[in-house]
This record gives structure tokens, C-alpha cells and sequence, in this order.
């Protein structure tokens, strides 16, 4: 199927690693010329080399945090002058603080305040400054990468629940206010996805982790990279032009509501 997309521009947010620089490499096998965001330089530059030649279009890696104001005003400029604007904007961020606690056992100030300018504040400030350069196209997508806990919270995970929840209303609103300049902004809610790249603990996950995770789910297994980024990129597609104000959940059926 055609997705309709090559030729257009992405920026992939958080995207030297993991969920973000698959994406990235996604859009890019689809014909999308891509701009990746996150804090070490060197990493990023190794991201773009590897996509641009698997997937022959234009990679640009702008090194920059997505807490600070500055780094995301030079994104936005470079987006402008290299590329005119902005067709697709890929909201990933960096993770909640490690490692996850109960709820009454978040007592540490620093780690509320972390989690929110990691996974709210910093989206925010992304979309914000983004926007504008998407309107006036007559077409853009806005994904953001959220969590399936924002609809069954998941255990020690508030943290994240609590900040994602506000990712997703913000959505919602951005939705509501730009859907007549064409743009769709939608979330992709994902959980128990395969982290492999992450390594063992204290990054990863134990293996004990994993074997109590694949039970959360009917289908006993973990959730592939592939499986969220084939998400993305339809979100991404021509054909999902009627989707908006939506979050879709990658989570293999581990949420037990009807819908
Ligand atoms: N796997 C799942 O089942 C699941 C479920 C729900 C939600 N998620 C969420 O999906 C997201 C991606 O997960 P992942 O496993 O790919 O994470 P990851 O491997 O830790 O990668 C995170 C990426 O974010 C970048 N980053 C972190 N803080 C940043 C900042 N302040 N500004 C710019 N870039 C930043 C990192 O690069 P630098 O450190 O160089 O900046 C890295 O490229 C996370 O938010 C995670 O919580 C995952």
C-alpha cells in the first residue's frame, strides 16, 4: 500500500535510541526525509548515518534537549531554513525516572519534577514551537508516543500515568484547535513492548520482569518494535486523514475494557 507520505518531512523527537530511532527509520523506508532530536550528539550522528543509507533519504540529527526552551527554538529554525517546514511531527521523550516505586513511595520531589518536564513539559515545548510551521501546508500529522497506562494504569508506574494522562488531554485539545488547518493529532499508547536494546538492569528489564509481563497479556508475548512503528507510520499515512483526537493502543489486549 502507498502511504502517500514520500517526499514529505519528519521530525522524530527522543530518537538516538530505542522506540524513537525506529520510527525515524520507518518514516524513512516510506520516503521521508527525517529529522532526529535528542541529547548526545554522537549517538544521534550514528542514527542518521545508519538510516539515511538503509533508506536513501534526507537525515538531519539537530542535538538538543527537549526540557530546554534555546534547543528547541534552534530546531525549529534549522526545520525552517533546511526544510521550509514540517510535515510530520513525531512526539517520542525520554522515559519516567528509573526505577519505578508505588505511588505513596514517590516522595522525592526531584523525580515529579523530572518526570514532568521529561514527558509533559518537553512535549509541550516541542509542539508549541512546531505547530506554526506545520500549519499553512494544508496537511500534517502529529503523533505522540504516550502510554497504555493512561487507560489501565499499570503497577509503580504513576510516575509515568500521571504526566502521559497530560500528554494525552493536551492532544486532545491541540486536536480540537487545528483539525481545520488539516493536521491530525493523534497518540499511540503503547506498553509491554520489547526493550532489548535497553540491556539488563538497572537500564532493563530482568528476565523474572519480562516473564511477569508477558502474563498481562492474552497474546503471552511481548510486543515488537515493528508492532509500534507499523502504528506510527499509518497514524503518519495519507489513509489516516478521518483519525483525530485519538489514541490507539499498542498493548497486545492487556487492557481489559470493552473499548
Ligand atoms: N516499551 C514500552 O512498553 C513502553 C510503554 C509505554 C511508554 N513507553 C515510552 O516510550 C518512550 C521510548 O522508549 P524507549 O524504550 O525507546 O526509550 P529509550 O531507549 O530510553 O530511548 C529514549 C530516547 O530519548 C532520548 N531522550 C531522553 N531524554 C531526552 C530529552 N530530555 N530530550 C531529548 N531527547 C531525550 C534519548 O537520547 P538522549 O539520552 O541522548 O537524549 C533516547 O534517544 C519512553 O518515553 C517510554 O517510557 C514505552
Amino acid at each position: 500500500m502507498d502511504l502517500g507520505i514520500a517526499g514529505k518531512v519528519a521530525l522524530v523527537t527522543a530518537s538516538s535510541a530505542g522506540m524513537g530511532r525506529n520510527i525515524a527509520h520507518a518514516l524513512a523506508a516510506e520516503g521521508v526525509d527525517v529529522v532526529l532530536f535528542a541529547r548526545s550528539a554522537d549517538k544521534l550522528d550514528a542514527a542518521a548515518r545508519e538510516i539515511a543509507q538503509r533508506h536513501g533519504t534526507r537525515v538531519l540529527a539537530v542535538p538538543g534537549d527537549m526540557r530546554s526552551a534555546a534547543d528547541v527554538e534552534q530546531l525549529a529554525q534549522t526545520l525552517a531554513r533546511e526544510f521550509g517546514g514540517l510535515d510530520i511531527l513525531i512526539l517520542n521523550t525520554g522515559r519516567a525516572p528509573n526505577p519505578i516505586r508505588a505511588t505513596l513511595d514517590e516522595t522525592d520531589e526531584a523525580r515529579w519534577h523530572e518526570a514532568y518536564q521529561t514527558q509533559l513539559w518537553g512535549a509541550i515545548l516541542v509542539a508549541k514551537r512546531m505547530v506554526p510551521l506545520m500549519q499553512g501546508r494544508g496537511w500534517g500529522r502529529i503523533i505522540a508516543i504516550t502510554s497504555a497506562s493512561v487507560k489501565q494504569p499499570m503497577a509503580h508506574h504513576s510516575l509515568s500515568t500521571v504526566f502521559r494522562a497530560g500528554v494525552t488531554a493536551y492532544m486532545k485539545h491541540l486536536a480540537n484547535e487545528i483539525g481545520a488547518s488539516g493536521v491530525t493529532v493523534n497518540c499511540v499508547s503503547p506498553a509491554l513492548i520489547d526493550t532489548s536494546h535497553r540491556g539488563p538492569p538497572p537500564a532493563g528489564r530482568s528476565e523474572a520482569e519480562t516473564a511477569a509481563r508477558k502474563k498481562l497479556t492474552p497474546l503471552g508475548r511481548m510486543g515488537t518494535q515493528e508492532e509500534v512503528t507499523g502504528v506510527v507510520t499509518f497514524l503518519a499515512s495519507r489513509q489516516a486523514g478521518f483519525i483525530t483526537g485519538s489514541s490507539i493502543q499498542v498493548e497486545g489486549g492487556m487492557i481489559g475494557s470493552l473499548c
